[in-house]
């Protein structure tokens, strides 16, 4: 709880949270009593059109303090004018945060207190949008999330769901439990310090990483296979987004057709024993490893000739036994590389992530939801629920390419707190 902080003779977290004019508006009321039960002080902006959706009233009674609207508020500007309270922030939360105040804060405008505010900041900034799904999708909207990541904006939701507007799809705000958790975890460990708004473009640079993507085959006779459908795309993007951020990368792929990315050594591989082979032989030499691949759990039992069909059975058994377990093989060598693996579910994502977490005894794990309509295998776009021991941070539905940035920006953030720990 953030308050201890107050026995221990330290100031409370200053969480500056805007409101923006969407009908999720009602919901930031939550999130201040949820900040205010933790022990941080709240501070509350609001846009005009937030002002149409709940009272300011409502913020001022549960936050204690005067809410901010204008951007020249003489009585403001005296005392917690744009500057002060862009200084005041621990961290700015916006919440919701509608498709037109993202396009602002993405164009670097200044027109009115909460996007001057934007451009003042220099705390960590959390943006939870909420908007109409086809909204959501536009390409204009996506460019717009991909300028405020490369901010250094870190996203929450939006999740997946019914809709106001009677619609189905990604754009609702994730609820204000979820940010409220994703805020007070990062208060709790530090982890702003760690984390500038100040784009980092270069922030793996003089770390090896290791990363596998694609499916594996799993040939049953000479002439078939068992395979899955994984493209390739999310381990490619990894790779991408690595060297762009100065690491020396090199990718172990399956089967894809995918072009290599530049600037990155690639090992082909085919089944998931060589894929075992080919990054047991490289994981010592590297700080980070990313398990992206598809690997098969199991491998049929080889027959030597072609299959026959047999005109007097109606079914066949295969024979399958256990593939080895790269992710928890590498999570097991001693000065191995910081694991992050990834969890494809299609149900209980949660409580399955966390199982293969613990269970191989891994740094992070990133879940996707796959067999779904949107995301997952052989898409453009996925989203991205990333844990750790004790943290979780949700990565929105967007590109793989802009996708793959986040997590590697989440992931540096947390290889260094843990080397930090050693
Ligand atoms: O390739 P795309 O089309 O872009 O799709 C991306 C993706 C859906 C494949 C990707 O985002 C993803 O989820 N990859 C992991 C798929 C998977 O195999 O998940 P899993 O929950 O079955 O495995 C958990 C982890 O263990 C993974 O990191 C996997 O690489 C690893 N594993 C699994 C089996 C095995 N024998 N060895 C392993 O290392």
């Amino acid at each position: 709880m953030l308050g201890k902080e107050k026995q221990s003779g330290q100031r409370l977290k200053h969480i500056l949270l805007a409101v923006t004019g969407g009908i999720a508006a009602y919901k930031a009321a939550e999130l201040v009593r949820l900040f205010k039960r933790e022990g941080a002080e709240v501070r509350v902006v609001m846009t005009q059109s937030a002002t149409q959706f709940v009272a300011p009233l409502t913020f001022q009674a549960l936050s204690g303090n005067l809410v901010h609207i204008e951007l020249l508020d003489v009585e403001a500007e005296n005392a917690m004018g744009h500057i002060s309270l862009a200084r005041w922030a621990d961290v700015l939360v916006i919440a919701p945060a509608t498709a037109n105040t993202i396009a602002k804060l993405s164009q670097g405008l200044a027109d009115d207190l909460l996007s001057t505010l934007y451009l003042a900041a220099t705390c960590p900034v959390y943006v939870a949008p909420a908007m109409n799904q086809a909204m959501w999708n536009h390409l204009a909207t996506q460019e717009n999330i991909a300028t405020l990541v490369r901010h250094g904006v870190s996203l929450i939701g939006p999740e997946q769901g019914d809709q106001a507007c009677g619609e189905t799809g990604f754009g609702r705000m994730s609820e204000p439990v979820a940010i409220g958790k994703i805020i007070l975890s990062a208060l709790n460990e530090e982890l702003f310090e760690a984390v500038s708004t100040a784009p980092q473009a270069k922030f793996l640079t003089g770390l090896k990483i290791l990363i596998t993507a694609g499916p594996t085959c799993e040939p049953l006779d000479p002439v078939r296979y068992l395979t899955n459908r994984s493209s390739g795309k999310m381990g490619y993007a990894v790779a991408a987004a690595a060297v762009k951020a100065g690491a020396e990368v090199t990718l172990v792929s399956g089967p894809v057709t995918l072009a290599p990315p530049e600037n990155v050594t690639v090992l082909k591989v085919s089944t998931a024993e060589e894929m075992y082979q080919a990054v047991l032989r490289e994981a010592l030499k590297q700080d980070i490893y990313i398990g992206a691949a598809a690997v098969a759990d199991y491998s049929p039992v080889q027959s030597i000739h072609k299959l026959k069909k047999q005109n007097d059975q109606d079914s066949l058994t295969l024979v399958l036994q256990k593939t080895p377990d790269i992710l928890a093989s590498v999570a097991a060598l001693e000065h191995g590389p910081f694991t992050v693996g990834f969890a494809a579910e299609t149900h209980d994502l949660e409580t399955y992530a966390r199982d293969k977490l613990t269970r191989k005894k891994i740094d992070m794990i990133a879940a996707n939801w796959v067999g779904r309509e949107q995301g997952g295998f052989d898409s453009e776009q996925n989203a991205l629920q990333v844990f750790w021991s004790d943290g979780e941070q949700l990565l929105a539905m967007m590109d793989k390419t802009l996708l793959a940035e986040q997590l590697l920006e989440l992931i540096a953030q947390r290889f260094k707190t843990v080397r930090a720990g050693r």
